[in-house]
């Protein structure tokens, strides 16, 4: 028998969790001989040693799948709620690591899942991670899966919504996730042909978006599409989060009004898309609708694309457990699978450029950002 290889998945689930389970277990074991065993619910399952051994039958018809059969949770190693008391558990699943048997931990998940790969990784763990999330952030690769898929289900939903929005003479808004980062509502907005686009890189002024929907009517469109990134923010709200976010880090401790006050200011922000839609129905006097698109998008079966990149960051994966490579992510290049240092991914995010050619094709097809360049 050859090494044995455990899996988790951790974080948001994401379409083509499946198919990079199946990927690992089937290379793993046709190829090298090796044992696959895969943890339940994340680092949860590896803290209570809870797992399931992966073998040809349990590994079969999961290709198409949406989530994960091993379910996921957003729990971190070393801050674990244990009955109520939140406890570094890092020491334990290194413990069960061992008593398993395992020679290498391959976690499934985005960048918080990488930054807690790295230190188990620290405390001897080798462990690896590939990158998965609708949100497309992860630092160190081009691409993750189960973007593909939430572009396709997010651009569907915006067709769909045209043609409401033609025939009732509206505004609708549409918010998108992303996190953070506005990779999903940048690309779903200009493959359904958004006439705005609000991204968290770029803070907004509404009247800027407010212009560019009149631009459009006075030009004889009596309807708008503004897709919306779940993160985005307006240029005062920007401001303000950041002055907060300063003083916080300046004042050490003495900071309790200021953190409140951020915490509401990005309680509010999470809630903004509604209060967006009412004030460009004041200031354009066009009717205006919400639709949040949420969890719909990362559900069902993955894409053919986000399918064969799971399929090729998972055989990659075994491919280096083999050569008792760990530490790494294997993110993607063009074509090729590459082993990027935990230490280098854990704690960045990916953000789109100011200069990304996306942002360039929109901007060219009068895309407005709801900034001053639109
Ligand atoms: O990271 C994936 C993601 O879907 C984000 O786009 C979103 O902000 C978040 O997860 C939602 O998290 P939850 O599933 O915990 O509501």
């Amino acid at each position: 028998m050859g090494k044995s290889i455990g899996i988790l998945t951790a974080g948001g689930d994401s379409p083509g969790l499946n198919a990079a389970i199946r990927a690992i277990g089937k290379a793993a074991i046709r190829t090298h001989d090796m044992n696959v065993v895969g943890f339940r619910d994340g680092f949860r399952g590896l803290m209570q040693q809870r797992f399931v051994r992966l073998d040809s039958d349990t590994l079969s018809g999961i290709l198409t799948k949406g989530g994960t059969i091993l379910g996921t949770s957003r729990e971190k190693p070393h801050k674990m709620d244990i009955g109520g008391k939140v406890m570094d558990m890092t020491d334990v699943m290194l413990e069960n690591f061992a008593s398993v048997g395992l020679d290498a931990l391959i976690c499934l998940g985005g960048g918080g899942t990488a930054k807690n790969a790295l230190r188990l990784s620290e405390k001897g763990m080798p462990v690896l991670t590939l990158p998965k999330t609708i949100d497309n952030d992860v630092w160190g690769t081009e691409a993750t899966f189960g973007f593909d898929t939430a572009l396709g289900i997010a651009t569907e939903a915006i067709d769909r919504l045209h043609s409401t929005a033609h025939s009732h003479h509206r505004i609708i808004v549409v918010e998108v996730m992303g996190h953070n980062t506005g990779w999903l509502a940048l690309g779903s907005g200009l493959a359904g042909g958004a006439d705005v686009i609000l991204i968290p890189e770029i803070p907004y002024s509404v009247e800027a978006i407010s212009q560019s929907i009149l631009d459009r009517k006075t030009a004889g469109s009596t309807f708008s599409i503004v897709v919306v990134s779940e993160g985005a923010v307006s240029a005062p709200e920007r401001q303000r989060m950041e002055e907060l976010t300063t003083g916080i880090a300046a004042t050490q401790g003495e900071t309790d009004a200021l953190e409140h006050e951020l915490a509401a200011l990005e309680a509010a922000q999470a809630k903004s898309t509604d209060r967006l839609a009412h004030r460009l129905e004041e200031l354009t006097g066009l009717e205006a609708r919400v639709t949040i698109l949420g969890h719909v998008q990362r559900g069902g079966t993955p894409s053919p694309v986000d399918r064969l990149l799971a399929t090729r960051l998972g055989t990659a994966a075994v491919e280096l457990v083999d050569q008792g490579v760990s530490g790494v992510m294997v993110g993607v290049r063009g074509d090729v699978a590459v082993p990027v240092p935990l230490s280098d991914v854990a704690g960045k995010r990916k953000t789109v450029p100011d200069d990304h050619p996306w942002i360039h094709v929109a901007r060219s097809l009068d895309v407005g950002f709801g900034d001053e360049g639109s």
